[in-house]
């Protein structure tokens, strides 16, 4: 199956156009093509002409024209042009563009490069916490996290992602404090207690979910159950054996609902690891921190002080330990950082609301000040905005709580159904496989609502834009890349024989649409890299709108199944299975799936 690796068209441009710098006595690094920015004029432009001329005090427009001189009569280029200050805009010809794209469809990687050298990348996401039902900052952690690691990837990556939990604070502490109190008698509270206790859960995800929110407001409002929560969460940190017992059942109630939210969503994760995993490591790492002292004592705390002459802001100390020996959330981190250094990674990326930004800058100053990073590893936090509400702030209930991650995914499928019957799609299906196209229609519409902006940006949440067939949505994603499948379907019913064709059968564009289609499947691998190098799902997300636009547009121009010309006909049938194997390969990459018809 291996194919020589196929170059994309404004990579191969970008290689003539540098050498052309070159061959006039310019700096080629500032050959740089890109596609046109006014593609009614051109399909691509250099703009690297008005920079070499200022450097060599020399007039733009006659740098350029010595450019396009050395490249006038190159027979891939149809046009080439000086226009306004110096920029140069460049065309090539109809057999240069159907090549390209042979090449492409011919290629498992779509013209991608391969990542030169792979790194060992982890990825850190989700990072739901324990006993608390997820929310929609979980949910945008969890599908950009997810983006990411399949991109990462696919361009050959080694990458581990990490769901790291959050599964050892004081949350912790105040659901043992409130299950004592309910239920003081269970075997996990006899104090001193080696075991053996009951391998049945007390607890379900439901009583779980309800006593934490009971837990936090006791613990707000009474100082001795407070008191109780802190000394039960420093009492299961230092292993009492009952509370262990306990928080196991919390654990494998928790991580049981879910894998079963994440399966919805197709996220998934190498490693369930936590905040605890790196509870045995707390104690040496502050020992070792203390006698490179890196430590100090302030009100009882053992501080780091991380700040650094020059900050723009004040950077506070990272607390390591609190005055009663119990570990933060920042402590369980730099921990982390140290097993994920001592296991040769290259990268770690930490895909966090951006909120946190203080957080990971403390915790990846300290991680640098302790030598964790000495070996290699980059820490980078990969910060995103907020979901909001209609009123612009952070999306709530009706009642004003958390929305919840399972709760949003039902609405989204809810949403979908009804969206199907009034677009008049699978109506004829059966009520089962209906649900199975609203599930994959509304988690479309999830994930790349989400992935579209990019993830700084704060967007709106707004299920009746997200799920609708037309416009930037994942479902007009689907529905077009269904219906290119039913094409192919028909034409085969038909015993036309492009469906299976070698890529060689794509002919030369006739249309402008052809060429438009073409000219967006040579766009894979610069979005592939734009992701990758950007940590920007979004920029994969605007390359499959485009390429789903092109294609509709390119279905309403030309004949496909009706064309009488069969060598044309079959052209065109290779042009819609390589567009239907590009939309699947992105689906793949932005966790989206097709369904067989709708
Ligand atoms: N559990 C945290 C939260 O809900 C997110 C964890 C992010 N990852 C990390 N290594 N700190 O806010």
């Amino acid at each position: 199956m291996s194919s020589p690796a196929a170059i994309p068209l404004r990579q191969s441009l970008e290689t003539l156009v540098r050498d052309a710098f070159a061959r006039s006595g310019l700096d080629p690094a500032h050959g740089a093509v890109e596609l046109s920015r006014r593609p009614e004029l051109s399909q691509f432009q250099a703009n690297g002409a008005m920079a070499v001329a200022k450097a060599a005090r020399r007039n733009p427009r006659e740098v350029a024209a010595m450019v396009v001189a050395a490249l006038a009569d190159n027979p891939a280029i149809a046009r080439i042009s000086v226009e306004g200050p110096g920029f140069i805009n460049l065309s090539v010809t109809d057999a240069t563009l159907a090549q390209a794209t042979a090449g492409i469809a011919g290629d498992a990687r779509l013209g991608a490069a391969a990542a030169d050298p792979p790194r060992r990348v982890l990825i850190d996401f989700g990072g739901p916490n324990v006993a608390k039902a997820m929310h929609v900052g979980h949910l945008r952690s969890s599908i950009i996290g997810d983006t990411l690691q399949r991109v990462f990837r696919f361009a050959g990556h080694d990458v581990v992602s990490d769901i790291h939990l959050g599964d050892w604070g004081l949350p912790m502490g105040m659901l043992i404090a409130e299950i004592e109190r309910e239920r003081p008698d269970l075997p996990f509270f006899v104090p001193g207690s080696h075991g053996p206790f009951p391998a049945q859960s007390p607890v379900s995800i439901d009583d779980l979910e309800r006593l934490y929110p009971v837990a936090a407001q006791r613990a707000k409002d009474d100082p001795a159950f407070r008191e109780a929560a802190r000394r039960a969460t420093a009492e299961l940190q230092s292993g009492r054996p009952g509370y262990r017992a306990l928080w196991d059942h919390f654990i494998a109630v928790s991580v049981g609902t879910l894998r079963g939210e994440f399966a919805r969503l197709n996220v998934a994760f190498d490693l369930w690891d936590g905040e605890s995993t790196v509870n045995d490591r707390i104690g040496p790492m502050v020992a070792r921190m203390r006698v490179d002292a890196l430590v100090e004592i302030s009100e009882g705390a053992e501080i780091v002080r991380v700040a650094r002459d020059g900050d723009q802001k004040e950077i506070p100390p990272l607390i390591l330990v609190k005055s009663d020996g119990g570990a933060m959330y920042g402590t369980t981190d730099l921990a982390t950082i140290e097993a994920r250094a001592e296991a040769r990674l290259d990268l770690s990326l930490y895909v966090v609301d951006q909120r946190q930004h203080l957080h990971f800058e403390q915790v990846f100053r300290a991680a640098a000040q302790a030598g964790m990073t000495a070996g290699g590893l980059a820490l980078e936090h990969v910060g995103f905005g907020t979901v909001n509400g209609p009123d612009g702030k952070p999306f709530k209930t009706r009642a004003g709580g958390v929305m919840k991650l399972s709760d949003l995914i039902t609405m989204a499928t809810d949403e979908a159904l009804k969206r199907l019957a009034e677009a008049g799609l699978a109506q004829d299906a059966t009520a089962e496989e209906k649900a199975g196209i609203a599930r994959i229609v509304g988690i479309a519409a999830l994930r790349f609502a989400d992935l579209v902006n990019h993830r700084l940006s704060d967007y709106v949440f707004n299920l009746e834009r997200f799920t609708r067939f037309e416009g930037k949505t994942g479902p007009y994603l689907v529905y077009t890349a269904v219906r290119a499948k039913s094409l192919l379907d028909k034409a085969a019913e038909r015993g036309f024989g492009a469906h299976g064709l070698p890529a060689a059968g794509l002919g030369a564009p006739a249309t402008d649409a052809e060429r438009r289609l073409m000219l967006t499947l040579n766009g894979f691998a610069d979005a592939v890299a734009g992701t990758i190098e950007k940590r920007a799902p979004n920029l994969l997300c605007e390359w499959a709108f485009l390429l789903a636009q092109d294609f509709n547009s390119f279905y309403q121009a030309c004949h496909v199944l009706s064309e009488t010309d069969v060598a044309l006909r079959d052209a065109r049938l290779t042009l819609v299975a390589t567009t239907l194997a590009a939309l699947d390969r992105v689906f793949a990459l932005i966790g989206i799936e097709r369904p067989a018809r709708m």
